[in-house]
């Protein structure tokens, strides 16, 4: 399957014909992209009314680790897919992205309060390890039998009389929560008796430094425009690095493809964002992509973020739409859809920096922003584009205009 495929030229019908064709959806998959899903909808939260839409796309270009890979991504933001695509697009003439991931592992944890000795306590759970593990794993044997579980132990001291006990669990393809967490409450009697303390909290840890995704490429300076574009975007990314305002927004444009990926998947973007940031966040809040120059000159971008995301389990099966959305990007494991998710954040952000270094992003919003203009002022679909243009070159873009040069036109 190549995913050099020019969507942005075709008509809705006809992405869904090339899409379903090249991805081997069914009519029924297909027809998901209708909507409509408020039975499910009911089943999955409570007090369902309906279900709230957001526009699903698909990025094109990513070759990672030499697969190509169609990227269904969810987001409200224009631009979002069409600079993933035109980045990934970029990566390719060097060969793409190179991608690796830690083994999926989560950290549950247990807070142990009233301690009369935190050392003591330490040592003692730490003797009781190998007890604590099997008591664990003893709640998930399908997890076991599919060689995750829980692996190790750790325990780290919070305060004079606090300590906190960190279940490293293995989750495989699933993004884990659950059974972490179940994990989590089956040992608590267990650790307030060896301690003599009590025990509070017990939940997983969104900061999942054990569960990053790392991605790599190397972006062709003649592709990018030359080397003095290399070097704003250089400049541009060290405005980022000693600069926590600059670093939020930059750290967000990375999350605008990631997050939009997360949520075509079913997965919990919440989790991925309070992730993301945390880690950011763990010396001093810092980008989480790094640039550099390669020796002829070329722009090397990486990425590494944690990433817990499962292709099994909760919404990833039960929405229609997110299991059809795993089946375009044909992920064949939890790790392999971390590393695309790295890919497309280091995509998306290489987008932003270099447009905001070379011509701003408002040219490439503006003609979105123009046709979403046009559709609200009731221009109808087939003349949106062309009352879109004719505002972006008299440089007038509001409802009223709209209406009037629809009304000259039609
Ligand atoms: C907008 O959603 C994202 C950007 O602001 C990211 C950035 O500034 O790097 C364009």
């Amino acid at each position: 399957m190549d995913s050099k495929i020019h969507l942005y030229k075709m008509s809705l019908d006809e992405r869904r014909k090339n899409i379903k064709e090249l991805t081997n959806l069914t009519d029924e998959e297909i027809a998901y992209y209708n909507g409509n899903l408020t039975n499910i909808a009911d089943k999955m939260v409570e007090n369902v009314i309906g279900t709230y839409e957001l526009p699903l796309g698909i990025a094109t270009n990513f070759l990672i680790n030499g697969n190509d890979y169609l990227i269904p991504m969810a987001t409200e933001e224009a631009s979002v897919i069409a600079a993933a695509s035109n980045a990934a697009k970029m990566a390719r003439v060097k060969g793409g992205f190179i991608t690796h991931t830690d083994e999926p592992v989560m950290i549950g944890q247990i807070q142990v309060i009233n301690l009369d000795d935190v050392e003591i306590a330490q040592i003692k759970i730490l003797k009781y390890r190998k007890e604590i593990i099997e008591m664990a794993n003893a709640c998930d044997a399908t997890l076991v039998k599919f060689g995750g579980g829980c692996k190790d132990i750790e325990v780290r001291k919070i305060s004079d009389n606090i300590l906190v006990v960190h279940l490293l669990v293995d989750c495989r393809d699933a993004m884990g929560a659950n059974a972490v967490n179940t994990m989590t409450e089956r040992v608590k009697e267990k650790i307030k008796e060896i301690t003599g303390g009590d025990v509070l909290l017990k939940i997983i840890s969104n900061l999942a430094i054990y569960r990053k995704a790392y991605s790599y490429a190397i972006f062709d300076k003649d592709t990018l425009g030359g080397e003095s574009v290399v070097d704003k975007i250089l400049t541009a990314y060290k405005f980022a690095v000693s600069d926590i305002f600059r670093c939020a927004t930059h750290n967000k444009g990375i999350m605008n493809g990631i997050d939009a990926l997360i949520i075509a998947t079913g997965n919990d973007f919440r989790a991925v964002e309070a992730g993301a940031h945390s880690y950011a966040a763990m010396h001093g809040y810092i980008p989480l992509t790094h640039y550099s120059k390669d020796k002829d000159g070329n722009l090397v971008g990486s990425i590494e973020i944690p990433m817990a995301v499962g292709i099994i389990g909760g919404a990833t099966k039960v929405h229609p739409q997110a299991r059809t959305n795993l089946k375009i990007l044909n992920v064949k494991s939890a790790g392999e859809l971390a590393e695309v998710a790295a890919s497309l954040g280091l995509a998306q952000n290489l987008a932003a920096l270099k447009a905001l270094s070379t011509e701003g992003i408002q040219r490439g919003h503006m003609e979105l922003h123009a046709r979403n203009i046009a559709i609200s002022a009731g221009v109808p679909a087939e003349t949106t584009t062309r009352v879109a243009e004719i505002m972006i070159k008299d440089r007038k873009i509001n409802m009223d205009y709209a209406k009037e040069i629809f009304e000259k036109i039609r």
